[in-house]
């Protein structure tokens, strides 16, 4: 497993306990010495755990050596990031750069899994890579098995799937894909075997699809304002039709995190190439650039002038259970506030240290919801995290300057806000609502 990130930590834990010998490789030294410490490099549910126990079984190594890793290993994932470049398409030179190192380092038949994100024609642009530096004439094969894990319920998804997507054309590769993932096959979870162009579409699709939801429901959002609907309501009975689902349905303040915002630039900037026409991908990236705007015109109603004034921030990371700040709505929100001048302060249970990274001392960090609020102006709630659902309506009241309070995950109960004195905004809900 190359590439010992988010997917690649987690693939490569999950694919031990399945029985398999795994070696996990990455470039950074001081990553690969932490883990073997026990100590994670990202925070998900239940990691140091499967990884501990895999570990000390001896099914799961970790290692900067590519050399020995690729010569012990018949199968070879790539799990490299593939990051927002700046015209918005992928950056690929991690995953050219792995090909281009199993390549100096193969010695016999191997199978290539690209397991990042990557856009259609990559696998075969790898393919070329791999030729062209082998040294002598070694047969591979490629595969394309893009990886659909959700941050925070990392492990779950990885080990029980909706489904397992794999892109292949020789029979061999098939034949050994599918022994990786036989335990899954147990479980009846669907394998769906395409070729590898076909794969990897498959996920920018997903992706982009997820991401249309969440503008769909927030542009619905935005009309239940006008005129008085709950989208809860409308997002609950929906949902309930089991042609939509009630999943990626929650106003807010938009879709963030390390994913979906690159994977609907990726998708778009594909389809430009081609001189195809992704018209509601597109609307779906229009309308989430504008969540930030709608949540500052909510707390411009109430503090036309945010200079000088103070900002609590309950929750930074794009959704709970994470620690990943990837392109968090929080990140854009907090620019927004520097730049009018506004102080910040900030809390979140899990990713302070990164906070502290992207921001140094630019912002106030505390320890807990209730000092962030102290003395502050207006407290804006960015992330449903568990502890913030049940917060202590009083202390907040009593905490906050004036009690403004901008729910951007609709946490809390409109009337009950209201009925304690609250000048309280969330989004698409009526004053009134009580759900
Ligand atoms: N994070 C997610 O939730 C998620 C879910 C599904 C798919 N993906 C996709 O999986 C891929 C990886 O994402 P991630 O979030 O795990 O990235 P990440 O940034 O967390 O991890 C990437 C790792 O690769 C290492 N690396 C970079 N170049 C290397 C090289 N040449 N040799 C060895 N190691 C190298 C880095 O040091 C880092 O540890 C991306 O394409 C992403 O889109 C991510």
């Amino acid at each position: 497993m190359v590439g010992t990130g988010y997917v690649g930590l987690v693939s490569g834990a999950c694919l031990a306990d399945f029985g398999n010998k795994v070696i996990c490789v990455d470039i950074d030294a001081e990553r690969i010495g932490r883990i073997r410490e026990g100590i994670m490099p990202i925070y998900e549910p239940g990691l140091k755990e499967l990884v501990r126990r895999n570990f000390e079984a001896g099914r799961l190594e970790f290692t900067t050596d590519l050399q020995a890793a690729v010569r012990a290993s018949q199968v070879i994932f790539s799990a490299v990031g593939t990051p927002m470049g700046d015209d918005g398409a992928a950056d690929l030179s991690a995953v050219r750069q792995v090909a281009k190192d199993v390549a100096d380092n193969m010695d016999e038949y191997k199978i290539f899994v690209q397991k990042s994100t990557v856009p259609v024609g990559t696998s075969e642009a790898v393919g070329r890579i791999i030729s062209e530096n082998l040294t002598r004439e070694i047969p591979f094969d490629l595969v394309s098995n893009p990886e659909f894990l959700r941050e925070g319920s990392a492990i779950e998804d990885f080990m029980r799937p909706n489904r397992v997507v794999i892109g292949v054309e020789s029979d061999r590769a098939r034949e050994i894909m599918r022994e990786i993932y036989r335990p899954l096959c147990l479980l009846e979870t669907p394998i769906v075997f395409t070729s590898i162009r076909t794969a990897e579409l498959v996920k920018y699709a997903s992706n982009a699809f997820l991401a249309v939801k969440i503008s769909f429901i927030n542009e619905i959002s935005d009309l239940c304002e006008k005129i008085g609907a709950d989208v809860g309501e409308v997002a609950r009975a929906m949902g309930l039709d089991k042609r939509i689902g009630p999943k990626f349905l929650h106003a807010g303040v938009g879709y963030g995190g390390s994913c979906l915002p690159k994977d609907v630039s990726a998708i778009l900037h594909t389809a430009t190439g081609v001189g195809a026409r992704l018209g509601l991908i597109q609307a779906a990236s229009d309308v989430n650039e504008y969540r930030i705007d709608a949540l500052m015109e909510k707390l411009k109603a109430e503090i036309p002038e945010l200079g000088g004034k103070t900002i609590a921030i309950l929750g930074l990371s794009f959704k709970p259970n994470t620690d990943d700040l990837r392109h968090a709505p929080s990140l854009k929100f907090i620019d927004r506030l520097s730049d009018e001048g506004a102080t910040v302060h900030a809390y979140d249970p899990i990713s302070m240290d990164n906070a502290r990274k992207e921001y140094g001392e630019g912002i106030v960090y505390f320890d807990d919801s209730y000092g962030a609020m102290d003395g502050a102006d207006a407290l804006v709630i960015m992330t449903e995290w568990n502890e913030f659902r049940q917060l202590d309506l009083e202390r907040i009241r009593e905490s906050l300057k004036a009690p403004i309070v901008v729910d951007c995950r609709n946490i809390y109960k409109p009337a009950v806000m209201k009925a304690m004195g609250f000048r309280y905004h969330s989004f698409g809900r009526p004053d009134n609502a009580n759900g």
